[in-house]
């Protein structure tokens, strides 16, 4: 059977009810790294606009699972809901536990849900975002109507903190962040235009090799580097400050909108150069970009939820505003989710 889209308007609309997030207890500061590595307080700072990132605590028990279900039990009570109110469950993450079960079925449990789909989807940084355009499909299908979306990354689990990690460890922190949508009859609300790209042929510039054979051509195998991020900084620096601004205006050029017209722009907190070239390319206020990696550095897939989440919990968000969701990351992936709230 051909299943073909459908152009007609939705008949059912989708609320974001609820935000919450969670951030792990150990902070890392410059001055930890300046002891840990050949680094400096003022490179880091220049470089990338981070001051401190938070990562999880082996010792305490913390991991993506401890995080993912702290920011969902905060969600589902600022949406006044409980776990068992959910029919499906998105966990956006590429920290799974283990290879099986998929992490968001512990999730569902550790929040009390029954009978509720639950997988875990996988995009790298866009991950939360891919899985934000996929929840509105299935809303907007009429299969499901209470859908949680979280984020969940503990990406220090891939870092050395030593030299070898000099270009990573210093721009990665670990956190969660979660959304529940809700379907309502009112149609004006929902997903007003997204984007999901990929550039296969670009995976080399951010990987994470797992075997030996995982090494690309060129680059020698090397096993300290096995179970590390391997990153092409230049490069996907230049990639980003090019095609961050790109996939917005793509976006909006969907929407019929104006740069202005968009409230907020929750953008994927990757390098705050990265993210002032798109604020300076739509010359944008301050106010409508929010950044917060000067306290959390790039959390991967948790990085867009949790500015959501201090956005909406500062009292900024409000009905009727528009908000785009934006992020990239390996793969090479790109995307954006526009919503009218
Ligand atoms: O979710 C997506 C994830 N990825 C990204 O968004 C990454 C995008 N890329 C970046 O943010 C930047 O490329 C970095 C912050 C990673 C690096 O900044 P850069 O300006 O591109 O620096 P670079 O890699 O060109 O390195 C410049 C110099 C090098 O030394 P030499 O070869 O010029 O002597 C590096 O070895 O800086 C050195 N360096 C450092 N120095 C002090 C690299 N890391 C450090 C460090 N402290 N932590």
């Amino acid at each position: 059977m051909t299943l073909r889209p459908t152009l007609e308007p939705p008949r059912v609309g989708a609320r974001l009810a609820g935000t919450g997030s969670a951030t792990p207890s150990r902070v890392l500061t410059n001055a930890d790294f300046e002891k840990m590595m050949d680094t400096s307080d003022e490179w880091i700072v220049q470089r990338t606009g981070i001051h401190t990132r938070r990562i999880i605590d082996k010792s305490a028990d913390e991991n993506a699972l401890t995080l993912a279900t702290q920011a969902l039990t905060a969600a589902l009570a600022d949406a006044r809901m409980t776990g068992s109110d959910l029919d499906l469950l998105i966990l956006a993450t590429i920290s799974m536990e283990m290879h099986c079960p998929p992490t968001a079925c512990q999730l569902i449990a550790a929040v009390g849900g029954q009978n509720c789909g639950a997988y875990d989807l996988s995009a790298a940084c866009c991950s939360f975002v891919f899985a934000m355009n996929t929840a509105w499909g299935l809303i907007r299908s009429g299969m499901y109507r209470n859908v949680a979306v979280v984020g969940a990354d503990t990406i220090s689990t891939f870092m050395d903190y030593d030299s070898r990690g000099r270009s990573t460890a210093i721009l990665f922190g670990d956190a969660a962040g979660a959304v529940i949508m809700r379907a309502t009859d009112d149609t004006s609300k929902g997903l007003i235009a997204q984007t999901m790209h990929s550039d296969g042929n670009r995976w080399v510039d951010l990987y994470i090799p797992e075997k030996m054979s995982h090494f690309p051509e060129g680059v020698e195998p090397n096993p300290e580097a096995l179970h590390r991020v391997q990153m092409n900084g230049k490069g996907v620096f230049k990639f980003a400050v090019s095609t961050f601004p790109d996939v917005i205006a793509q976006t909006l050029d969907a929407a019929d909108l104006k740069p202005d017209e968009v409230d907020h722009y929750i953008c994927h907190q990757s390098n705050a150069r990265i993210l002032e070239a798109a604020r300076e390319r739509f010359g944008l206020p301050k106010e409508k970009l929010y950044v917060n990696i000067d306290r959390y550095g790039n959390t991967v897939s948790a990085s867009v939820p949790l500015c959501f989440d201090e956005l909406r919990r500062a009292g900024r968000v409000h009905e009727g505003q528009r908000v785009m969701f934006v992020a990239f990351g390996g793969g090479l992936t790109w995307g954006t989710s526009l919503w009218q709230l």
